[in-house]
């Protein structure tokens, strides 16, 4: 399989969530070019829009017009969050902020995520939060007159630190967050863009009182969770190479990037200007021979969303591969521990789970059998890599779950495979 050509992946998809949500908190026309128009990103465009900001369809230029967070209004029906968690968790830190009532709804898997992780500060703050039992959706809050607070977060999760601090900038209080590690930063450079105080000190990260937010002026770089799955597959390829440009290069997101390296893989990761205070680059993948890998607590945050792709590569690399203190995998659209393991084994890869992660052992025999996505999309495309490889009859049970984040996934796989 040869693979070829430069693919320019779809915007990234915790930018754009954030890119409508502080367009409706800032004061004037914002204007976001290069937006992902995914499954997410447009339910956090239909919860905006029932809070009274309304979000043209989303296009590669999209206009936002903010009158700030005061001007927003009470939903006259359930705020419909689909399968997104971004959607839910961030936007819940700006209804705890607001005087009213709003209700959060979502599809099964959505319904099941925890919430209490946001609903503790958020109650801290003052507001009150219901969520239904044992820990999920419909979540209801009742907004208004939060105070300050210093939180310590339990998770390295960056919804769970966003949601504090938009519930700080729509309230115009001082918010302080402590994490165990340092997740996605993507909140807290856009806000310092737009002229808000925010002090980060290593896992400390503070938001001063804001009065009012400039409107955004942005084009969202590409995606490295959704060019990771083409870098995968140049990598299994065996000749030729695929330049992906564009891609958000923020230290937080590009763990999968370093792993894959530690792993042998040739790549090339080169930074151009910034865009909207994020680094970004070209990132250049070649076929490559693959050896197993240990990755730790450490290195889980800034590759959470590509380690089941990690667990796939696994099965195609020497040795035997273990992922550990990853347990948040288990909460995430699906349980990824167990989708990604009874997956691999469906397919005729040995895995094991463990509490907080599992071992894959490498192997050259061709890939078969049915896999079950559970509707999860970052499920269907990093078995999609696999799928897409010579000898493989792979078989993947919901292939359009792929718009959650990438709708063009399948179309770009076929473009980059030249023969
Ligand atoms: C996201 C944060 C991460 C990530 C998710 C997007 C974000 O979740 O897995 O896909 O945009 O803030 P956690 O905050 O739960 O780790």
């Amino acid at each position: 399989m040869k693979v070829g050509g430069v693919i320019r992946v779809p915007g990234d998809k915790s930018i754009s969530h954030r890119a409508l949500i502080v367009a409706a908190l800032a004061e004037g026309a914002s204007r976001i070019r290069d937006i992902l128009p995914s499954a997410d990103v447009h339910s956090t465009a239909g919860v905006l829009g029932a809070l009274g900001v309304p979000v043209p369809p989303l296009s590669n230029d999209v206009t936002v017009v903010g009158r700030g967070a005061r001007a927003l209004t009470a939903p006259l029906d359930d705020l419909e969050c689909g399968n997104s968690g971004t959607t839910t968790r961030l936007v819940a830190g700006i209804a705890a902020a607001l005087p009213f009532t709003s209700r959060f709804v979502g599809d099964a898997s959505l319904s099941r995520r925890p919430m209490r992780r946001i609903a503790d500060p958020l109650r801290a703050m003052g507001a009150r939060v219901d969520v239904a039992p044992p820990d999920g959706l419909p979540m209801t809050i009742h907004g208004g007159h939060l105070h300050g607070i210093e939180w310590r977060s339990e998770t390295a999760s960056a919804q769970v630190k966003s949601a504090i601090l938009l519930a700080g900038v729509a309230s115009g209080i001082d918010v302080t967050v402590h994490e165990p590690a340092r997740s996605r930063d993507h909140t807290e450079r856009m806000l310092t863009a737009l002229g808000a105080t925010v002090l980060v000190d290593e896992t400390t990260v503070r938001v001063a009182p804001v009065d009012r937010l400039a409107p955004l002026r942005m084009r969202v770089p590409a995606d490295p969770s959704s060019a990771a799955f083409l870098a995968a597959l140049a990598t299994l390829a065996d000749d030729g190479e695929l330049a992906m440009p564009d891609v958000c290069l923020n230290p937080t997101r590009t763990g999968f990037y370093r792993a894959l390296e530690r792993m042998g893989a040739s790549l090339t990761l080169d930074e151009g200007e910034p865009q909207g205070g994020e680094p970004v680059g070209t990132i250049v993948a070649r076929p490559s021979s693959l050896r197993a890998i240990d990755l730790g607590r450490e290195d889980v945050p800034s590759m959470i969303d590509e380690l089941p792709l990690v667990a796939c590569l696994a099965a195609r690399a020497t040795g035997t591969t273990t992922i550990r203190g990853a347990e948040e995998l288990r909460v995430k659209e699906s349980d990824r521990i167990a989708t990604v393991v009874a997956n691999l084994r469906a397919i005729g890869v040995n895995a094991d789970e463990l509490p907080d992660g599992m071992c894959i052992e490498g192997s050259r025999h061709a890939l078969r059998g049915r896999v079950l996505t559970h509707g999860d999309h970052r499920i269907a495309m990093a078995f999609g890599v696999l799928r897409a490889l010579p000898g493989s009859a792979i078989e993947i049970d919901d292939a359009s779950c792929v718009a959650v984040s990438y709708p063009a996934f399948w179309d770009d796989v076929s473009r980059a495979i030249v023969s």
